[in-house]
């Protein structure tokens, strides 16, 4: 049974594939908005100190429930505690969520890089929503591309397609950024985004300890949408890691390829929109940012078909790479819960998907509503349950144990981790889930 599972084959391709679910359009159209919302530079230290404090931790707790169950979310929750099985459902029902209405935007990104590479121009994003037969059979192309990968297994799909797509992307993010630094309009741009402007953590001329709050709530709830954490994808990623696998290790290189991507995705929009649509425009996120402003944007720009086509291209892998860590996590639950193969498990999950897409393919509003009950009142419970159960039921020495191997390799601040675990984490993720809510 563990052998038809399949593994990694290796640290590299664990690190590679876990980061390119990482990666995806939270790091492109969230972060920076995020940036421009809470002030730049204050955004990006407070993000930076909650990534190494916190995010690498909830990596590492994931990935150690995985690495010792060998099993997707609800079997290892069955497997340690019974009783607990309902946080490994909570985790297994968000993904299960999420992708069909992550494939209608995904089948929008298909469309938008096909336009600029045969047209020339970005299409009116109204006439491309609104034409319910086309988002639908984009939508479908996108999930194809998504289940071919799964289909032929860990290693030979899903790594092997994150080995081509996240170094690519990697290589277009950084041409692009490259780009845009070197065009003179960016410099004010650059200003806004790395510069702490403090007046943003100030109400009516004086400092505001609740608007400090609010920063630092936005900044976690973004790391752990970012992360994959509190989906059921780092559980099942981690059901594949070889023993050898040094897992504190690991963790941090995914957070950290994670990060730097989120910045330089900053580095790319930021100065662009700043200096097309001032500090409002680029306040903005979601797709109206990606379909409707960068478009317009890119078009003042020079070379701009090719920035277009280039941008778009690198959106596309963040997210088809992070649909695979959905439809990976999907059909692991399924098959490991039932007994099916692979390849059966893979075409009902598809069936799945596509069907259970038509509502956000037709209507918008369907997909606003996934998208939020998803994000902010599902993925925050999820987590909290994690961490208690995890703090005061399998207890902290439960992770030690697995990311170390019994002491083989070092986890860094463990004493922290304890208290994190315990108290920590449980409060963040409920002043998350309340101030969302
Ligand atoms: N980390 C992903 C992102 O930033 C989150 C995600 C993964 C969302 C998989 C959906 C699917 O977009």
């Amino acid at each position: 049974m563990e052998k038809d599972r399949g593994s990694w084959s290796g640290q590299l391709g664990f690190v590679i594939s876990a980061a390119a679910s990482a990666v995806g359009l939270g790091n492109l159209w969230r972060f920076p908005a995020n940036a421009a919302t809470y002030g730049g530079g204050i955004f990006l230290l407070t993000y930076l100190l909650l990534f190494f404090g916190f995010g690498v931790f909830m990596l590492i707790t994931e990935i150690s429930i995985g690495r010792a169950t060998r099993l997707s979310p609800i079997e290892a929750f069955r497997k340690l505690n019974r009783r607990w099985v309902f946080v490994g459902w909570l985790g297994t029902v968000i993904p299960f969520l999420i992708m069909p209405y992550y494939g209608v935007i995904g089948g929008w990104c298909i469309k938008y890089f096909a336009e600029y590479l045969f047209v020339g121009s970005a299409p009116d994003f109204g006439a491309v929503t609104g034409n319910a037969a086309e988002s639908v059979f984009m939508m479908a192309v996108f999930a194809f591309l998504t289940f071919v990968f799964v289909w032929f297994g860990v290693e030979k799909g899903v790594e092997r397609s994150n080995k081509v797509m996240l170094p690519a992307l990697l290589f277009l993010v950084l041409g692009v950024a490259a780009f845009v630094l070197c065009q003179p309009e960016s410099r004010p741009g650059l200003k806004f985004y790395f510069v702490p402007d403090f007046s943003r953590l100030c109400a009516d001329g004086s400092f505001s300890p609740m608007l400090l709050g609010k920063m630092i709530l936005a900044a976690l709830g973004q790391m752990f949408f970012s992360l994959s954490i509190a989906m059921g994808i780092m559980i099942t990623y981690g059901s594949y890691v070889p023993e050898a696998t040094h897992m504190p290790k690991s963790a941090f290189h995914i957070g950290f390829c994670d990060t730097v991507v989120a910045f330089l995705a900053g580095l790319i929009i930021i100065p662009p929109v700043f200096a097309f649509g001032g500090e409002e425009l680029a306040r903005s996120a979601g797709p109206g940012l990606m379909f409707v402003s960068l478009p317009q944007v890119f078009a003042q720009m020079p070379c701009s078909r090719m920035v277009a086509l280039a941008f778009f291209l690198l959106v596309l892998f963040a997210a088809l790479t992070s649909n695979i860590s959905l439809c990976e996590t999907c059909v692991a639950s399924l098959c490991d819960r039932t007994g099916l193969k692979r390849r059966t498990g893979t075409l009902l999950v598809a069936v799945y998907t596509v069907t259970a897409g038509l509502p956000s393919a037709i209507s918008l509003g369907f997909l606003d509503k996934a998208d939020y009950l998803t994000n902010n009142v599902l993925m925050p419970v999820c987590a909290f349950s994690t961490c208690i159960f995890i703090g005061w039921i399998a207890g902290p020495d439960f992770v030690r144990y697995e990311a170390t191997k019994h002491g083989r390799h070092r986890m860094f601040a463990f004493g922290y981790y304890r208290i994190l675990i315990k108290y920590l984490a449980p409060v963040m993720f409920a002043a998350i889930f309340i101030s969302l809510i």
